[in-house]
Protein backbone atom coordinates (compact mmCIF):
# COMPACT_ATOMS: atom_id res chain seq x y z
CA UNK A 1 0.00 0.00 0.00
CA UNK A 2 1.54 3.59 -0.83
CA UNK A 3 1.41 7.11 1.27
CA UNK A 4 -2.10 8.09 0.40
CA UNK A 5 -1.38 11.63 1.60
CA UNK A 6 1.44 13.41 -0.49
CA UNK A 7 4.64 13.97 1.67
CA UNK A 8 5.42 17.37 3.17
CA UNK A 9 9.18 16.57 3.36
CA UNK A 10 9.94 14.04 1.11
CA UNK A 11 13.75 12.72 0.92
CA UNK A 12 14.81 10.46 -2.05
CA UNK A 13 17.92 8.23 -1.99
CA UNK A 14 19.18 8.18 -5.69
CA UNK A 15 21.63 5.54 -7.20
CA UNK A 16 22.93 4.19 -10.62
CA UNK A 17 19.42 2.91 -11.66
CA UNK A 18 18.15 6.28 -11.55
CA UNK A 19 20.33 6.83 -14.87
CA UNK A 20 19.76 3.49 -16.39
CA UNK A 21 16.70 4.66 -18.57
CA UNK A 22 18.77 7.67 -19.81
CA UNK A 23 21.68 5.47 -20.96
CA UNK A 24 24.09 5.15 -18.49
CA UNK A 25 25.59 1.74 -16.91
CA UNK A 26 25.15 0.79 -13.35
CA UNK A 27 28.07 -0.27 -11.64
CA UNK A 28 27.05 -3.98 -10.48
CA UNK A 29 25.41 -6.81 -12.30
CA UNK A 30 25.76 -8.20 -16.31
CA UNK A 31 26.91 -5.29 -18.36
CA UNK A 32 27.68 -3.10 -15.55
CA UNK A 33 30.71 -1.15 -15.51
CA UNK A 34 33.04 -2.11 -12.73
CA UNK A 35 32.78 -5.65 -15.01
CA UNK A 36 34.81 -4.14 -17.47
CA UNK A 37 37.10 -2.26 -14.71
CA UNK A 38 39.09 -3.36 -11.56
CA UNK A 39 37.55 -0.85 -9.10
CA UNK A 40 41.51 -0.69 -7.79
CA UNK A 41 42.73 0.31 -10.98
CA UNK A 42 40.36 3.23 -11.20
CA UNK A 43 38.46 4.42 -8.45
CA UNK A 44 40.96 4.70 -5.50
CA UNK A 45 43.44 7.09 -4.51
CA UNK A 46 46.09 4.28 -4.69
CA UNK A 47 45.32 3.83 -8.48
CA UNK A 48 45.56 7.69 -8.64
CA UNK A 49 49.24 7.77 -7.61
CA UNK A 50 50.15 4.64 -9.27
CA UNK A 51 48.54 5.18 -12.35
CA UNK A 52 47.06 9.27 -12.97
CA UNK A 53 46.63 8.54 -16.84
CA UNK A 54 44.31 5.14 -16.86
CA UNK A 55 42.40 6.99 -14.08
CA UNK A 56 41.67 10.07 -16.26
CA UNK A 57 40.98 8.20 -18.99
CA UNK A 58 38.56 6.25 -17.19
CA UNK A 59 36.60 9.39 -15.95
CA UNK A 60 37.00 11.46 -19.22
CA UNK A 61 35.37 8.76 -20.92
CA UNK A 62 32.57 8.49 -18.78
CA UNK A 63 32.62 12.48 -18.46
CA UNK A 64 32.32 12.00 -22.22
CA UNK A 65 29.43 9.55 -22.44
CA UNK A 66 27.19 11.72 -20.00
CA UNK A 67 27.32 14.71 -22.24
CA UNK A 68 25.98 12.52 -24.99
CA UNK A 69 22.80 11.32 -22.93
CA UNK A 70 19.68 13.43 -21.52
CA UNK A 71 17.25 13.37 -18.36
CA UNK A 72 14.85 10.53 -18.22
CA UNK A 73 11.13 10.86 -17.38
CA UNK A 74 11.97 9.78 -14.12
CA UNK A 75 14.66 12.74 -13.22
CA UNK A 76 11.94 14.84 -14.90
CA UNK A 77 9.20 14.08 -12.39
CA UNK A 78 11.79 14.61 -9.41
CA UNK A 79 12.25 18.17 -10.40
CA UNK A 80 8.44 18.89 -10.74
CA UNK A 81 8.01 17.69 -7.65
CA UNK A 82 10.42 20.34 -6.28
CA UNK A 83 7.73 22.87 -7.35
CA UNK A 84 5.13 21.43 -5.71
CA UNK A 85 6.50 20.19 -2.33
CA UNK A 86 10.15 20.01 -0.09
CA UNK A 87 11.56 17.41 -1.99
CA UNK A 88 15.59 16.70 -1.33
CA UNK A 89 17.29 14.41 -3.13
CA UNK A 90 20.47 13.12 -2.12
CA UNK A 91 22.88 10.77 -4.48
CA UNK A 92 25.18 8.51 -5.00
CA UNK A 93 25.53 9.24 -8.63
CA UNK A 94 27.68 11.78 -10.36
CA UNK A 95 26.32 12.23 -13.00
CA UNK A 96 24.45 15.78 -13.31
CA UNK A 97 21.16 14.30 -14.57
CA UNK A 98 19.07 15.58 -11.92
CA UNK A 99 19.78 19.06 -12.08
CA UNK A 100 19.91 19.25 -15.90
CA UNK A 101 16.28 18.08 -15.28
CA UNK A 102 15.37 21.01 -12.97
CA UNK A 103 16.14 19.76 -9.22
CA UNK A 104 18.28 21.95 -7.24
CA UNK A 105 17.98 20.43 -3.60
CA UNK A 106 20.81 17.62 -5.08
CA UNK A 107 23.33 16.30 -2.35
CA UNK A 108 26.32 14.24 -4.33
CA UNK A 109 27.30 11.50 -1.47
CA UNK A 110 30.05 10.41 -3.91
CA UNK A 111 31.18 13.87 -6.51
CA UNK A 112 30.55 15.09 -9.60
CA UNK A 113 31.64 14.01 -12.45
CA UNK A 114 31.21 17.63 -14.31
CA UNK A 115 33.71 19.09 -12.17
CA UNK A 116 37.71 18.78 -10.67
CA UNK A 117 39.31 19.63 -7.27
CA UNK A 118 42.68 20.47 -6.62
CA UNK A 119 45.34 18.36 -5.55
CA UNK A 120 46.56 21.17 -3.36
CA UNK A 121 46.54 22.34 0.60
CA UNK A 122 43.41 24.26 -0.46
CA UNK A 123 39.65 22.90 -1.29
CA UNK A 124 39.21 24.53 -4.94
CA UNK A 125 36.68 22.94 -6.93
CA UNK A 126 35.62 23.81 -10.39
CA UNK A 127 33.02 22.82 -12.97
CA UNK A 128 34.37 21.71 -16.10
CA UNK A 129 33.26 23.01 -19.14
CA UNK A 130 33.92 19.81 -21.32
CA UNK A 131 34.56 16.13 -21.15
CA UNK A 132 38.19 16.21 -20.70
CA UNK A 133 40.76 16.24 -18.13
CA UNK A 134 44.77 16.36 -18.65
CA UNK A 135 47.49 15.83 -16.54
CA UNK A 136 48.62 19.09 -17.42
CA UNK A 137 45.35 21.31 -16.04
CA UNK A 138 46.29 23.02 -12.45
CA UNK A 139 44.52 24.81 -9.45
CA UNK A 140 44.34 28.81 -9.85
CA UNK A 141 47.09 27.87 -6.84
CA UNK A 142 49.33 25.94 -9.92
CA UNK A 143 48.13 22.29 -8.10
CA UNK A 144 47.30 19.50 -10.67
CA UNK A 145 43.52 18.57 -10.63
CA UNK A 146 42.22 15.42 -9.98
CA UNK A 147 38.16 14.42 -10.47
CA UNK A 148 36.19 15.51 -7.89
CA UNK A 149 34.86 11.76 -7.18
CA UNK A 150 34.68 10.43 -3.63
CA UNK A 151 37.18 7.21 -4.27
CA UNK A 152 37.28 3.81 -2.14
CA UNK A 153 39.37 4.42 0.64
CA UNK A 154 37.82 7.94 1.10
CA UNK A 155 35.76 9.71 3.76
CA UNK A 156 31.93 10.91 2.36
CA UNK A 157 32.04 14.24 4.17
CA UNK A 158 27.83 15.00 3.33
CA UNK A 159 27.07 11.66 5.40
CA UNK A 160 27.17 13.99 8.24
CA UNK A 161 24.55 16.14 6.16
CA UNK A 162 22.62 13.66 4.76
CA UNK A 163 21.98 11.70 8.20
CA UNK A 164 19.55 14.54 10.29
CA UNK A 165 18.49 14.58 6.35
CA UNK A 166 16.57 11.62 6.54
CA UNK A 167 15.80 11.33 10.05
CA UNK A 168 13.57 14.28 9.16
CA UNK A 169 11.90 13.26 6.35
CA UNK A 170 8.15 12.05 6.56
CA UNK A 171 8.47 9.97 3.47
CA UNK A 172 11.82 8.24 2.11
CA UNK A 173 11.83 6.94 -1.65
CA UNK A 174 14.80 5.11 -2.42
CA UNK A 175 15.68 4.70 -6.25
CA UNK A 176 17.66 2.59 -8.36
CA UNK A 177 20.57 1.56 -5.46
CA UNK A 178 21.78 -2.08 -4.82
CA UNK A 179 22.72 -0.90 -1.21
CA UNK A 180 25.96 -2.54 -1.20
CA UNK A 181 28.16 0.48 -0.96
CA UNK A 182 28.54 2.02 2.73
CA UNK A 183 28.49 4.31 4.19
CA UNK A 184 25.35 5.68 1.73
CA UNK A 185 23.59 2.33 2.22
CA UNK A 186 22.86 3.21 5.54
CA UNK A 187 20.57 5.91 4.82
CA UNK A 188 18.20 3.48 3.40
CA UNK A 189 17.44 2.54 6.87
CA UNK A 190 17.54 6.10 8.84
CA UNK A 191 13.94 6.97 8.50
CA UNK A 192 11.99 7.64 11.81
CA UNK A 193 9.75 5.48 12.80
CA UNK A 194 6.70 5.36 11.16
CA UNK A 195 7.88 7.22 8.13
CA UNK A 196 6.94 5.38 4.68
CA UNK A 197 9.75 3.83 2.78
CA UNK A 198 9.60 3.03 -0.94
CA UNK A 199 11.64 0.86 -2.95
CA UNK A 200 11.81 1.78 -6.57
CA UNK A 201 13.92 -1.00 -8.57
CA UNK A 202 13.21 -3.93 -11.06
CA UNK A 203 14.64 -5.53 -8.27
CA UNK A 204 13.19 -4.60 -5.69
CA UNK A 205 12.34 -8.00 -3.62
CA UNK A 206 16.62 -8.29 -3.10
CA UNK A 207 16.54 -5.26 -1.17
CA UNK A 208 16.12 -6.03 2.56
CA UNK A 209 14.54 -3.06 3.57
CA UNK A 210 12.21 -3.89 6.51
CA UNK A 211 8.47 -2.59 6.09
CA UNK A 212 9.32 -1.04 2.85
CA UNK A 213 6.74 -0.66 0.13
CA UNK A 214 7.99 -1.97 -3.19
CA UNK A 215 7.88 -1.06 -6.78
CA UNK A 216 9.74 -3.12 -8.90
CA UNK A 217 9.76 -1.01 -12.30
CA UNK A 218 12.39 0.69 -13.28
CA UNK A 219 12.74 4.43 -12.04
CA UNK A 220 10.16 6.09 -14.61
CA UNK A 221 7.80 3.98 -14.46
CA UNK A 222 7.83 4.21 -10.14
CA UNK A 223 8.29 7.56 -10.20
CA UNK A 224 5.01 7.97 -12.74
CA UNK A 225 3.06 5.89 -10.73
CA UNK A 226 3.70 7.60 -7.38
CA UNK A 227 2.96 11.00 -9.38
CA UNK A 228 -0.30 9.44 -10.81
CA UNK A 229 -0.96 8.37 -6.83
CA UNK A 230 -0.13 11.78 -5.46
CA UNK A 231 -1.15 14.39 -8.26
CA UNK A 232 -3.41 12.30 -10.13
CA UNK A 233 -1.21 12.82 -13.10
P1 LIG B 1 24.56 -0.51 -8.51
O1 LIG B 1 25.03 -0.73 -9.90
O2 LIG B 1 25.22 -1.27 -7.43
O3 LIG B 1 23.00 -0.82 -8.41
C1 LIG B 1 22.10 -0.36 -9.38
C2 LIG B 1 20.69 -0.71 -8.98
O4 LIG B 1 19.82 -0.15 -9.95
C3 LIG B 1 20.38 -2.21 -8.91
O5 LIG B 1 19.66 -2.51 -7.71
C4 LIG B 1 19.50 -2.44 -10.14
O6 LIG B 1 18.52 -3.45 -9.94
C5 LIG B 1 18.83 -1.08 -10.28
N1 LIG B 1 18.33 -0.73 -11.64
C6 LIG B 1 18.78 -1.16 -12.84
N2 LIG B 1 18.06 -0.58 -13.83
C7 LIG B 1 17.16 0.23 -13.23
C8 LIG B 1 16.14 1.13 -13.71
N3 LIG B 1 15.91 1.28 -15.02
N4 LIG B 1 15.40 1.79 -12.80
C9 LIG B 1 15.63 1.65 -11.47
N5 LIG B 1 16.56 0.83 -10.97
C10 LIG B 1 17.33 0.13 -11.83
O7 LIG B 1 24.63 1.07 -8.27
P2 LIG B 1 24.65 1.89 -6.90
O8 LIG B 1 23.92 1.18 -5.82
O9 LIG B 1 24.23 3.28 -7.22
O10 LIG B 1 30.42 4.52 -5.99
O11 LIG B 1 26.19 1.88 -6.59
C11 LIG B 1 26.63 2.53 -5.45
C12 LIG B 1 28.04 3.02 -5.62
O12 LIG B 1 28.86 1.95 -6.06
C13 LIG B 1 28.21 4.05 -6.71
O13 LIG B 1 27.89 5.37 -6.28
C14 LIG B 1 29.66 3.93 -7.05
C15 LIG B 1 29.75 2.42 -7.08
O14 LIG B 1 30.94 1.84 -6.88
C16 LIG B 1 31.63 5.03 -6.24
O15 LIG B 1 32.16 5.01 -7.33
C17 LIG B 1 32.27 5.64 -5.03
Amino acid sequence: MLPQARPQKLVVLTGAGMSAESGIETFRGAGGLWEGHRVEDVATPEAWSRNPDMVLRFYNERRRKLLAVEPNPGHRILAKWEKRMDVQIITQNVDDLHERAGSQRVLHLHGELMKSRSCGPKEHVMTMSDWEMKRTDRCPDGYPLRPHIVWFGESVPFMVHAFPIVEQADCVIVIGTSLQVYPAAQLAFEAGPGVPVILIDPNAEELAVPGARLLSMTASEGLEALDAHWFGA
